[in-house]
């Protein structure tokens, strides 16, 4: 995933180029560029690194029109020949996505007598079109050609020497959205590169083709103008910044007790039920599929064990880039619930596409309203967690833990499968919910225990069904901001093979919320801890016990199993924090990750 931005209008674009970078800087960042028309020749500079080392470098000229990139590598490494934009023959452009059938098309153009710096397939995406435009009648057309050559999935932004007064755009499978203004427009992968300026936009569709010139922007789809309606971004201009917070991602956990009651409220109103029906009816499928990837893929399997155990409903879990290959028995018979945070992640999307021609009815719970995969969608349900800019995610994560909750909690009401008392009790305890949040995260165990751990090249999590789902995210969670080895496992199953790599000190975090399974994995905190472990146990106030079996432990307060994993992940949180900031690490914005995954 890579992050595009382009301007045509009566500001200097390189400033907005720059700008509209850093802020796409979350979606990759391993190298940059800019190209832009300066009396009516290209000029473009690159560079490897953040969009900082490129800003040393170019120089501020009077250009109005222009395009840049920052790219998370795909194909072909971190380097300057690599980095976008790429030129070949009139055409100059910059790419978000995947073109498949590259190696094809490099071949057909070599044999034609083009060559090729990089190792990219957006440099043979340039030369495609090159060529394409010789034999076309104008741009446009060349542009609607190439949809049916490439495959894959692409966000362009496009130059042609020979119209220095033009910027081209067009998407297919990648995000790229319209920036409107009274004096020029933009194009750019995602809303935060252009709220500087402007807060109006426009969704585009895949297929659809973009030119913007003399300050005009029209659209084409299929050869024809269309005008899609301009929306207006929502901004909270408290939620983009850190509010003296070190790290968005300290920031954005400290916001979750208010997320948390944001998602809820809509719900429980009031303390009561009643307003439950206002989630979707999962009952009535045949079948139940939750497909995501990465922590919303861990929330899934929260939301499966929690459907099932109380709603007595069969949930099958999937990662997407799984999902999205495997044989699929569906039909108008099927819920397929779709989770994503940033609702583009690619393989998800792809399996929601591959749902619905299946037919079957397709739920979405995202974060942004106007994202590909709700768009996309039959149904969808909103988490409130605001706009999310850490790449790790912790309030996302545990709003959508709290709607698959409350999906569990009206299943479980709907089928009758609980008593009145344990509805009072759920409900008592959502109600406490945020309090116990708040007094979680202002809890400093935390930074002892980080002290102890930070610099192990091995971290095990272990835990029994939904502490097992909540042990991966534990344990993604530190590895993807640390870069400590960290792996988690069903506690049950370390003795068949794993527990080879337990040696003296290597820590083990468990985590005993279930009382029913306690014992059975306290059993196993004993074998890993006769093998020299040093184990940190994660329990509740109810299951808590005084044991030379742990060296540390954090205490949860005892909740109703329907609303413990929303207290539980702020522990898992917070310890990865602390264990990154020790060690160092660019918390906000991990090496090799992006916060959006749009490529697969
Ligand atoms: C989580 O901290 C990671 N950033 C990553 O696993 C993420 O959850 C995954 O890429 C899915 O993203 P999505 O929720 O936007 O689809």
């Amino acid at each position: 995933m890579c992050g595009i931005i382009g301007y045509n209008g009566k500001e200097k674009v390189i400033p907005i180029l720059i700008d509209g970078l850093k802020s796409l800087e979350y979606r990759g960042y391993d190298s940059a560029g800019i190209a832009y028309f300066k009396n009516n020749n290209i000029e473009m500079t690159k560079e490897v690194g953040r969009i900082k080392e490129l800003e040393k470098i170019i120089k501020d000229e009077a250009a109005y029109i222009g395009i840049g990139h920052t790219r998370w590598a795909t194909h072909g490494k971190p380097n300057k020949t690599n980095a976008h934009p790429h030129k070949v023959g009139t055409v100059t452009l910059v790419h978000n996505g995947i073109i498949e059938n590259y190696e094809s098309l490099k071949e057909e153009l070599q044999k034609k007598g083009y060559h090729f710096l990089s190792d990219t397939d957006t440099e043979v995406a340039a030369g495609m079109l090159d060529d394409t435009l010789k034999s076309s009648k104008d741009m446009i057309e060349a542009l609607s050609t190439v949809q049916s050559i490439f495959t894959g999935s692409y966000a362009f932004g496009i130059l042609l020497d020979q119209e220095p007064d033009t910027l081209y755009a067009m998407k297919k499978d990648s995000p790229l959205i319209i920036g409107v203004k009274e004096d020029g427009y933009f194009i750019a992968s995602d809303i935060p590169a252009i709220l500087n300026y402007t807060k109006d936009y426009i969704l585009l569709d895949d297929f659809d083709i973009v030119k913007i010139k003399d300050q005009q922007l029209t659209i084409y789809h299929d050869g024809k103008e269309i005008k899609h309606e301009v929306q207006t971004f929502a901004y909270d201009e408290e939620t983009a910044q850190k509010d003296g917070y070190p790290h968005y991602m300290l920031k954005e956990i400290h916001e979750e007790p208010r997320v948390l009651e944001k998602t809820i409220k809509p719900f429980l109103e009031n303390g009561t039920t009643s307003l439950l029906k206002n989630l979707p009816d999962i009952s009535t499928y045949r079948h139940i599929d939750i497909v995501a990837c990465g922590s919303a893929w861990h929330a899934g399997m929260i939301g499966k064990s929690l459907i099932e155990k109380y709603g007595k409903l069969p949930v099958q879990c999937h990662i997407a880039s799984e999902y999205r290959y495997q044989p699929l028995f569906l039909d108008e018979k099927c819920l397929v619930i779709f989770i994503s945070q940033s609702g583009e992640t690619a393989d998800t999307l792809a399996s929601l596409k591959i749902a619905k021609e299946h037919g079957a009815h397709t739920l979405a719970i995202v974060n942004v309203a106007s994202s590909s995969i709700a768009r996309a969608a039959d149904e969808v349900i909103l988490t409130q967690a605001g706009c999310e800019i850490a790449v790790a995610t912790t309030k996302a994560f545990d709003a959508q833990v709290a709607i698959l909750s409350l999906l569990a909690f009206r299943t479980a009401i709907d089928k009758n499968e609980i008593d009145s008392k344990e509805i009072e009790q759920i409900l008592e305890d959502y109600e406490r919910l945020i309090k116990l949040t708040e007094k979680l995260i202002e809890q400093k165990d935390y930074e002892q225990i980080a002290d102890h751990i930070y610099e192990k090249e091995d971290i095990f999590y272990l835990g029994r069904q939904i502490d097992y789902a909540l042990s991966l995210e534990g344990s993604l969670k530190l590895k993807e901001i640390s870069y400590i080895h960290c792996d988690a496992y069903a506690a049950g199953e370390l003795k068949h093979g794993t527990i080879s790599l337990v040696e003296q000190d290597t820590p083990v975090i468990t985590i005993v919320t279930d009382e029913k399974i306690a014992s059975k994995t306290i059993s196993n905190m004993k074998e890993v801890r006769a093998r020299g472990s040093y184990n940190i146990l994660i329990t509740t106030e109810m299951l808590d016990f005084k044991s030379d079996v742990y060296q540390d432990k954090i205490v949860l307060p005892t909740v109703h199993p329907m609303v413990m994993p929303m207290l539980t992940v702020i522990p898992l949180q917070l310890l990865a924090y602390y264990v990154a900031l020790k060690r160092g690490c660019d918390i906000d914005k991990p090496r090799n990750l992006a916060k959006s995954v749009t490529v697969e």
